[in-house]
């Protein structure tokens, strides 16, 4: 999300912690009429991750705070982490390559600079070329916050294909992540719906709630931002290969493809939308199909808060695959993590 946030507001939102009764909502999913942030009990659960490794976040600039941008999402295609970010006259998009400490490699504004870019994703289409060859054509997808407006770029060159419109529930535009097997966006708008895109026609297909099984009641969760698709049992072999020269270098290796038997149109149980939820380090993982939270992984003392950046807003945002292994044991799923300001992007491995 986007906004800055007076102290008082956030001490106000602490306050309200656990449960915000509102009556206007309802849900799907059989969850009581409430929106709610995570109750605490939930902050004290098991961390389950490892940490892997720490790497300065924009290395070219990085003992200057104000070359430093805000961050809005993450996604990775074909061996380099590619980042959003915001505020008006400032958004961005930025390829960072993960093999050499994240330096960042290039940096392309968002047009018209007004614009607010938010979350981004990786994504493909099929199209035929000339010879009638089936050709993978590798993109990136971007929303606005506000402004009710996407781009889709090439890749790598980032060069801007097509703009185009879009609605949520709130009218904003937050967190996105494409579904392969589904061919699918999951994207969130800061409500606690996640809405489902066909990644052709950009149409919602269906709406999903994300809701959290307390105990003594179900509790929807709002406020789910940055979002990532996961699989913990993916064998990784179909995942594109890190390579020097990215160039290109996948764009018609028909052996990099994932078996036929991964792309069907289910899900199944080991798949996850990977979700930070605005002002908590935390993710959650939510099952694709039902939005219920399976689990959530507290990442509160990955970067103290005391070191943090004096607007407020500057806790945990952006998620993105690393194209990498399980590095521990065969199970497990590595992201890069990082927050809106923060001098560090995290590769940790969350266990299922
Ligand atoms: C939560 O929702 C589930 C599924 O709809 C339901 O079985 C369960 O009874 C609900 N729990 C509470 C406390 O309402
Ligand atoms: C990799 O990129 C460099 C620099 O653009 C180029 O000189 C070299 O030929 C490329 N190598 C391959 C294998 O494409």
């Amino acid at each position: 999300m986007s906004f800055s946030n007076p102290w008082w507001m956030l001490a106000l939102l602490s306050a309200l912690l656990t449960i915000i009764p509102t009556a206007a909502l309802s849900s799907s999913s059989g969850a009581s009429a409430v929106a709610a942030r995570l109750p605490p009990n939930i902050l004290r659960s098991s961390k389950d991750y490892h940490l892997l490794e720490v790497v300065p976040h924009d290395k070219t600039s990085f003992t200057d705070r104000y070359e430093r941008f805000r961050q809005q999402g993450l996604t990775y295609y074909n061996g380099h982490i590619y980042e959003g970010t915001g505020l008006e006259e400032e958004s961005h998009i930025l390829q960072h390559d993960p093999a050499d400490k994240m330096t960042t490699l290039n940096k392309v504004p968002v047009k018209p600079r007004h614009l607010f870019g938010e979350g981004i994703s990786y994504y493909y289409i099929w199209k035929t070329d000339g010879n009638g060859h089936r050709v993978k054509e590798n993109r990136l997808i971007q929303l606005t916050w506000r402004d009710q407006v996407g781009f889709i770029y090439s890749l790598p060159d980032l060069k801007v294909i097509k703009e185009f419109k879009y609605d949520t529930t709130t009218g904003e535009g937050w967190g996105i992540t494409f579904v392969e097997h589904t061919n699918e966006f999951y994207v969130s708008d800061g409500s606690e719906y996640l809405m489902v895109w066909d990644a052709e026609t950009l149409e919602e297909k269906r709406r999903i709630t994300v809701v959290f099984d307390a105990g003594s009641q179900n509790v929807t969760v709002n406020l789910v931002n940055e979002l990532e698709f996961i699989d913990f049992t993916s064998d990784h072999t179909c995942m594109p290969e890190i390579s020097e020269n990215s160039s290109n270098a996948d764009s018609s290796s028909e052996n990099n493809e994932c078996p036929k038997s991964a792309q069907t149109s289910a899900f199944t149980s080991s798949m996850r939308i990977l979700a930070n939820i605005w002002y908590q380090d935390i993710l959650v993982s939510i099952d694709p199909t039902s939005g219920w939270v399976k689990k959530v992984y507290n990442l509160n003392d990955i970067y103290p808060v005391s070191q943090r950046h004096e607007d407020g807003s500057d806790c945990l945002n952006g998620i993105s695959v690393t194209g990498k292994q399980p590095l521990i044991g065969n199970s497990g799923v590595q992201v890069w993590v990082t927050g809106k300001w923060w001098p560090n992007m995290f590769r940790i491995q969350l266990i299922d």
